[in-house]
């Protein structure tokens, strides 16, 4: 039997832009997955695709129990932290002597045929790896690790990555000259943000923006909306939407003193509220 666990993550900087190769920021969470391989002669039949995918790049069958920390389809990555984590524990099950970074690749390639079109490797990599990646194509960059306090809030309202990644390319296709310089003032604050990254306040500043850029791309959502105006009202540094948006979460970056706060003001706007600060393990065995 083997155990691992993979993070969850936030994108402070880029979600979207990275799908047509802009620079992304994205920082591994402490919410994890925790998944549990045992070799057995005849599997019970996976349910989730995301599994079954994995069995099937390993080329072998198990059985698989899941245990999560992390709301799925809410925007922080469980998908890519179910599959980071389950091919670890498969790679350690049967010995199959995959590093890392083999890892991190063959989970981007199963969540590309699951969400059957684009999908950045941002999750992916930043799960197995956690820390603060730059990350732009082919190029990661791990970035120094910062103590950010964050609070994230979940709306509870379900959103599906693909449906948000393909209404994005249809705008695109359909007025590029309004999308595409909305995708590059993304990688401006995205680049602006990484001369200030020590400087919360000035950060938080680069959020707002980016915030009000996914706006304009049609990934908001009232319910984002209310959130990310709460959280700034409460004292938060910056806010915006975290991952695919049209639902999902936001998230802040928060004063230590603050994010009790911060946290309460979103729990009295019907979001769940997450306190976190950084994974700098990612996937690991238990
Ligand atoms: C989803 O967490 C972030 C998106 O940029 C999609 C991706 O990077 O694959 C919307």
């Amino acid at each position: 039997m083997a155990v691992w666990s993979a993070p969850g993550k936030v994108f402070l900087f880029g979600e979207h832009a990275v799908v047509y190769g802009k620079p992304g920021i994205a920082m591994a969470i402490k919410p994890r997955v925790y998944v549990t391989v045992r070799k057995t002669r005849h599997p019970p039949r996976v349910k989730s695709p995301y599994l079954e995918k994995c069995f099937e790049l390993m080329g072998v069958n198990g059985s698989v129990y899941i245990h999560s920390q992390l709301p799925s389809s809410s925007g922080l990555g469980s998908s890519a932290a179910v599959t980071v984590a389950t091919l670890s524990a498969i790679n350690d099950e049967y010995g199959l002597g995959h590093t890392k970074s083999d890892i991190a690749s063959m989970a981007h390639s199963v969540e590309k045929s699951v969400q059957k079109g684009r999908a950045s490797a941002t999750d992916t990599y930043v799960s197995t790896f956690g820390g603060v990646l730059l990350i732009q194509g082919d190029i990661k960059r791990r970035l120094p690790p910062e103590d950010f306090h964050l609070v994230i809030g979940n709306t509870m309202v379900s959103h599906s990555t693909a449906r948000m990644v393909e209404q994005v390319s249809k705008f695109r296709a359909t007025d590029p000259d309004i999308v595409n310089p909305i995708l590059d003032a993304i990688e401006a604050v995205t680049m602006r943000s990484l001369h200030v990254f020590q400087d919360q306040r000035a950060l938080g500043r680069y959020m707002d923006i980016n915030h009000e850029l996914l706006e304009a791309l049609g990934v908001g959502h009232p319910a984002l909306t209310r959130l990310v105006t709460a959280a700034r009202a409460a004292g938060a540094y910056g806010a915006k939407i975290t991952g695919a948006g049209g639902g999902g979460s936001m998230v802040a970056l928060c004063p230590k003193r603050s994010k009790s706060k911060i946290a309460g003001a979103i729990e009295g706007c019907d979001g769940r509220a997450i306190i976190t600060t950084i994974d700098n393990e990612g996937a690991r065995k238990e």
